[in-house]
């Protein structure tokens, strides 16, 4: 019982803050919610990045921010290697995008969110803003039954045998570019089915932990590296399996990721490498999705609808808010 105690009393991530990351979100989204459909991904992002910030600063955390809004000279807030919180709190790494699927937002399409993960200092991968290719599964399949270097084929087939189902039952979340041609040819000749999705790889990966809601059964292709990193944040929280390879194409590229950090920017990682320790993470609704639904506007109320969830406990709340205090969004415009 002493010993539990002081387990608890050792965690750096306080459990108050699983709820107050909460506010971060849900600001950020509120704050991008209100450019929804206007056709200005800019806009939209700023506003949320400038909301997601200051209330960051409000947290009793001493926060470093390793996944952000891009290097320091190119982006003014949330660069990386910026300070937030109040400094007085536990020392922690944040990964964040307030706008993730700034597009989405733009044409007001589905699964837009503002999304945080915050872990113990260290144990988050500090991915450069490269591409990463990325595997994704929900919870409840063997270990190991995916694989990145397995062929796209074997990795369904396998998905499929788990499930004991055919091939044409499982569904891929593939994002539509280009660069995927090979995979989604693959699949096809396959026999499986796939959701393509214009953007938004976060939403995508988080898809796959519950496909009799989402549709999905498991993440195939290549997006942002910061983006997998969240992903796999969220991942280790709620369960799943997932493993991501940097892209390096360039010198730059490749010593721009030593020098944050990655050893060996060839190296296929799993999700525990991405996200180890006690990890929080969050993501409210920008626009609606298949998980959450994104922000209401109303005379009288402001609804959010936010999932936070934490790795050392397993618990994923679901919080649907509403805000009757509007001055708490004023600066938000
Ligand atoms: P933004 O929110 O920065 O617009 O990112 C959206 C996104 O679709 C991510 O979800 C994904 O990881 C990445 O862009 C893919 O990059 P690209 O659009 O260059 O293929």
């Amino acid at each position: 019982m002493a010993r539990k105690k002081a387990q608890e009393n050792s965690s750096v991530l306080d459990r108050i803050l699983t709820l107050e990351i909460v506010r971060v979100t849900e600001r950020a989204a509120v704050a991008a919610a209100r450019l929804r459909g206007h056709g200005n991904e800019k806009a939209a992002d700023q506003v949320a990045v400038d909301a997601m910030r200051r209330e960051l600063n409000r947290l009793p955390i001493d926060g470093t921010v390793v996944i952000g809004e891009g290097e320091r000279d190119e982006a003014p807030m949330l660069y990386i290697g910026e300070r937030v919180g109040t400094k007085e709190g536990p020392k922690v790494d944040i990964a964040l995008d307030p706008l993730e699927g700034t597009t989405i937002c733009a044409k007001n399409l589905p699964n837009s969110l503002a999304v945080i993960a915050m872990a113990e200092h260290g144990s988050l991968l500090n991915a450069p803003d490269v591409y990463m290719d990325k595997i994704a599964i929900g919870p409840g399949f063997p270990e190991g039954i995916v694989d990145l270097d397995a062929t796209v084929a074997d990795n369904i087939r396998a998905v499929a045998a788990a499930k004991d189902v055919p091939v044409s039952s499982v569904t891929a979340c593939v994002l539509d570019r280009p660069r995927h041609a090979k995979i989604i040819e693959e699949i096809r000749e396959l026999g499986a089915a796939i959701r393509l999705i214009g953007d938004g790889d976060v939403a995508g990966i988080i898809h796959t932990t519950d496909p009799d809601e989402t549709g999905i059964d498991i993440y195939l292709g290549i997006g942002g590296a910061p983006e997998g990193v969240l992903a796999a944040a969220a991942l280790r929280c709620i369960g799943g399996q997932m493993q991501g390879r940097l892209v390096i194409n360039t010198k730059e590229q490749r010593d721009r990721a030593i020098s944050m950090g990655v050893t060996d920017p060839d190296k296929k990682f799993t999700m525990e490498e991405m996200a180890k320790g006690d990890v929080i993470f969050a993501a409210t609704g920008v626009t609606d999705g298949n998980m959450l639904s994104g922000v209401r506007f109303s005379k009288t109320l402001i609804s959010t609808e936010t999932v936070v969830m934490r790795s050392s406990t397993g618990t994923v709340r679901w919080i649907k808010a509403d805000h009757r205090d509007f001055d708490k969004f004023a600066f938000d415009d």
